[in-house]
């Protein structure tokens, strides 16, 4: 038999997809976390457009996040914010990275509930302190303290967070290990079973 006889290789990715339909998938889940990046990685296995809600904001705006806080203000840029990630879901299936603040919204959350299912990246103080460092322009941390500041946000955000449809332990492990349990733990949400045995020191919580 020719190989164009043979049929297409089912992959865990390909079912994803078609499960999937025209939903997206929405990362969620506070600063440093790595919504970008396992977002980005996420899109390239699933052969999905990634979009990242805070440079289409910056887009939208002609200007950096920084800049709309400081010309307009934090409601102005929720607002914004709102708007966009309503625009990026109508325009699906893609894989859509938020900004920390974006799933506290309730008319939000209800469109991504409605158009895409919800990963949180969830990780610790320590572990979201260390990356967040490395960068300057979050207007929220420009506080006399931010260790304290992450305290409470993580306080208020987290019991919002954990109601994405998924969670995943963001961790300091190579991010292809994080991609790999992000799609094993979609394919058991929308396939309803596991690729493979998870590894047995593997953190991540479903639900
Ligand atoms: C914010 C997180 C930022 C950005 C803005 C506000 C937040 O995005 O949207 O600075 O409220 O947590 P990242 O989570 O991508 O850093």
């Amino acid at each position: 038999m020719s190989d164009a006889a043979l049929p297409a290789q089912a992959s865990p990715e390909a079912d994803i997809l078609s499960a999937l339909g025209i939903r997206s998938i929405v990362l969620v889940g506070m600063m440093g976390v790595g919504k970008s990046t396992i977002g980005r990685r996420m899109a390239a296995r699933l052969k999905l457009p990634f979009v990242d809600a805070d440079t289409e904001i910056e887009a939208a705006a002609g200007m950096t996040i920084p800049e709309i806080f400081e010309r307009h203000g934090e409601p102005h840029f929720r607002d914004g914010e709102a708007r966009v990630i309503a625009r990026l879901l109508d325009g699906g299936p893609v894989v859509l990275a938020t900004g920390g603040g974006a799933f506290m919204r309730e008319d939000t959350r209800s469109r991504i509930a409605a158009k895409a299912i919800s990963i949180w990246l969830k990780a610790d103080h320590d572990v979201i302190m260390r990356r967040v460092r490395r960068r300057a322009d979050r207007p929220l941390l420009q506080t006399a303290d931010p260790e304290g500041t992450v305290t409470r946000l993580l306080t208020e955000r987290e019991p919002v967070y954990s109601r994405a449809d998924i969670t995943i332990a963001s961790r300091d492990v190579p991010h292809d290990r994080i991609v790999d349990e992000t799609i094993e733990t979609l394919y058991a949400h929308l396939c309803g079973e596991s690729t493979s045995q998870p590894p047995a020191d593997v953190a991540s919580a479903v639900r």
